[in-house]
This record gives C-alpha cells, structure tokens and sequence, in this order.
C-alpha cells in the first residue's frame, strides 16, 4: 500500500509493547500528523497498557494487527531475532516497515527482507536517531560537500557501562538471545553514524575480547578501519567503562570535528576546531586595527561549522520519526533505508569475522558464500569463540 498523495495524516501502528515502544508513540504523537490505529505484542496486556494511553486497538500478534487494520507504517519494536520476520510478514502485506537496531542479526536476513521490499509497496527503514539530529546532518552535509576538508582520521568510542545483573535475564548474553554483544547492540549506533559521515569502509584488522562480564560474546571490541576514501579510524566498544561516553572525532584537512555524549546528542555536543594554519593565515600581513575586524570575517570563513549553525534537534526518536512521518507524506524515500544501513550490519559483520578469525576483512569478502554472511558467529563453536577473545 502506497500512502495517498497529498494525505495529511499517517496511519501507524507498533509490534513490540516493550520499554522502547513508547518512544515510538511519543515520536508519532509529536508530529501531529499520525493516527496510532493499533499495538500488538505476544503479551497482549502490554499492547492493552500502549494503546490505552497512545490510542489504537491491542492485538496480540502482527498477524491479527494486518488482518484488522489497514496502518500506512509499523514500527517493529521486538527484540532483534524477530525484526527479519516482521517486517518480511508487514512488507509482504504492501505495508511499510521502521525496524528498530539492530536491524536484523546477519546479512543474510537483510538481503531477504530487501528482497521482499523490492516487490512490496511498502518500503523498510531502520532507526537510526543519531544521523538525525541536527549536528549530524549539519556534519553529513559540510562533509559530503567537502567544506570541512578531506576526513582523514577518526576515532569512534562507545565506553558504556552495564553492570553483571544486567546479564540476569537468561536470553542476556547469549548468542541466540541477543544475536551479538556490544558491537552490535550497543556501539552500533556510533558506529552507524562514523560510517554515514565517511562513506564505505574497505577493510577491518578487529579484536574481540570477554574481559570480565558472563557472556558467550565479547565484553569489548576493538577494530582498525581503512576507508576507501584512503581515511582510517578506529573503533572500540565497551560495557566495562563506569564514566559513559558516546564519542566520534574526524580529523580533516580542514580541522577537527567532535561529538561528545552518551545516548544522544544536542548541538552544544559538537565542537569544530579549524586546522591553526588557516586561522593564522587569514591574519598575516594585517595591522593590528584591520587584523580585529578581518580575523572576525575569516573566523567565520575558516569555521563553516559555526557558520552552518541552525536550529538545535537532538538526536532521538522524535527527531527521526518525524522526517520519516514527513517523508512518506510526501511520497519521499527516507535516508534511513534498510539499504543504507547495508555498510554497518556488513561492518560489525566483519568486525566478528576479524577478530574470531584472527584476519583482515574486506568489505567485498563478504559475499553470499562467506562464512560469516548467515551467523555473526560464522558458526564458530561456543568454546572456540570463548578461546578467540580471551586475553590470558
Ligand atoms: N534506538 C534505540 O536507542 C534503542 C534503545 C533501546 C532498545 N532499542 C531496540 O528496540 C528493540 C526492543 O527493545 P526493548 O528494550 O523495547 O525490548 P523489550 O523486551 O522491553 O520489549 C520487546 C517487546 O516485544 C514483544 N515481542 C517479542 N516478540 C514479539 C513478536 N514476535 N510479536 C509481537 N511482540 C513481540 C515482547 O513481549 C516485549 O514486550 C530492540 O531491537 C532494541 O535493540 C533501540
């Protein structure tokens, strides 16, 4: 189903009444321009608890949902193992689909659920909040224009903290369960962000390491990243690290661009210091009167950052929920397509290749008949990984 052309209002619906689901309702409510028509969770008291304050009928599976209702987009807010599913079940019933991240747990299930778009007419975005707030799309558009200068290195931390009890839940820390450890549950978001502000990635040299907390997977990872544009980086995920931090620092040839924060992101998070060559050359040769007034002039010229300032949108569901609220109103496609999110399930894909391996992974190794295409693991038994990342 297409939305109509000049509509005004979007009918939506979420599947997964969890904690997140309501950040999904709150987002939709904002833009003043939804209709929440229906909420389905396999509890179907939780779908009840959404749709009593939010509005829409509860439902107790996606199934019962489509045979109901006609919604124009479904949030999928289910734990990762069942996005592939629904939103192959949503787009197959021409409804259009946001999964949340993960988006699905190895390339494999993407390229399924991208086939099934291709003949839907529904389409499948990802939520990915961190390429929406204002820094970010400021940061997109001075890059991809070459304002800021050619990136050259970077660096992309996620130091997060969860304590042992966070791994009480019996699906916690297991493969099955969570699909992956911090790589892809947690430093995803950063990762996305460095990779849609630099452009496809060639090739990871990564480490994988289970230091301290009771997981199959690794604790902390670690990769060095070569960027075809010649740029390198490195990235490094943790849930070992008590004082949180969320950041990506680019060095260009221009200058330094910085994000600092934990969960998300509001303007005075970013910082741009330009490179002194250019802030010392644009005073040169001046008087002392004439080198005031100028300095001010080419301040403004030798940071395009400050100049590019506008209003401030933090990075959070509201703010890419309401694009994408806009965008399929207008019969627009939203940046944040399954497609686009392609360059980070191939990245953290690798990332798990290199460091269970023990080798360097390209992005064009990784074709249908690679080891790693269908599992995160690569099928690699349990003590076997448990011996890769040890440390001792
Ligand atoms: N974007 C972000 O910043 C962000 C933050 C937190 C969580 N998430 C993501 O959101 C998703 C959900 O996380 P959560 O913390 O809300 O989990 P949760 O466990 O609190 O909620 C998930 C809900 O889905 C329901 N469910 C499970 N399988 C279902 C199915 N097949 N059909 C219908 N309902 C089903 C469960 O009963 C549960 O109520 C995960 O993918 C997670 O990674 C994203």
């Amino acid at each position: 189903m297409t939305v109509d052309r000049g509509a005004d209002v979007l009918k939506v619906a979420i599947v997964g009444c969890g904690n997140i689901s309501r950040r999904h309702a709150e987002a939709y409510a904002s833009t003043g321009r939804t209709e929440l028509v229906g909420t389905a969770d396999i509890h179907e008291e939780k779908a009840r608890t959404l749709a009593e304050r939010f509005g829409g009928r509860p439902y107790g599976s996606l199934t019962e949902l489509l045979a109901a209702e006609e919604p124009d987009l479904i949030s999928i807010a289910t734990p990762p193992e069942s996005h592939g599913e629904l939103a192959v079940e949503a787009l197959a019933a021409d409804r259009s689909v946001l999964l949340e991240k993960p988006p699905v747990l190895s390339l494999e299930e993407l390229d399924h659920v991208a086939k099934v778009e291709a003949i839907s007419a529904g389409s499948a975005s990802v939520v990915f909040q961190h390429r929406h707030g204002s820094g970010a799309m400021r940061a997109h558009d001075l890059l991809a224009r070459g304002v800021l200068g050619r990136p050259l290195v970077a660096v992309c931390e996620t130091l997060w903290f969860r304590p042992v009890s966070y791994f009480d839940p019996e699906w916690r820390g297991t493969w099955i369960g969570e699909g992956g450890g911090p790589t892809l549950g947690h430093g995803i978001h950063q990762i996305d962000l460095l990779l849609h502000l630099l452009g496809p990635w060639k090739s990871i040299d990564a480490t994988a390491v289970r230091l301290d907390r009771p997981v199959e997977f690794e604790d902390v990872s670690m990769a060095s990243v070569v960027f075809e544009s010649g740029a390198v980086a490195t990235v490094i995920n943790s849930l070992l690290s008590p004082r949180e931090l969320s950041r990506i620092r680019i060095d260009t040839a221009g200058g330094t661009l910085e994000v600092n924060h934990v969960y998300g992101y509001s303007d005075k998070d970013w910082t741009f210091h330009p490179a002194p060559d250019a802030a010392k050359a644009a005073t040169l040769g001046l008087d002392p009167g004439v080198r005031k007034a100028e300095s001010a002039g080419s301040a403004a010229a030798a940071d395009p950052w400050s100049a590019s300032a506008g209003a401030d949108v933090p990075s959070n569901h509201e703010a890419q929920i309401g694009h994408l609220v806009d965008d399929l109103l207008a019969g627009r496609p939203h940046g944040t397509s399954l497609a686009s999110t392609r360059p980070t399930m191939e990245f953290v894909t690798a990332l798990y290749a290199s460091a269970i391996t023990g080798t360097r992974v390209r992005r064009t190794d990784l074709t249908p008949e690679h080891r790693f295409y269908g599992m995160l693991h690569g099928g690699f038994r349990k003590d076997e990984i448990v011996e890769a990342f040890r440390t001792t």
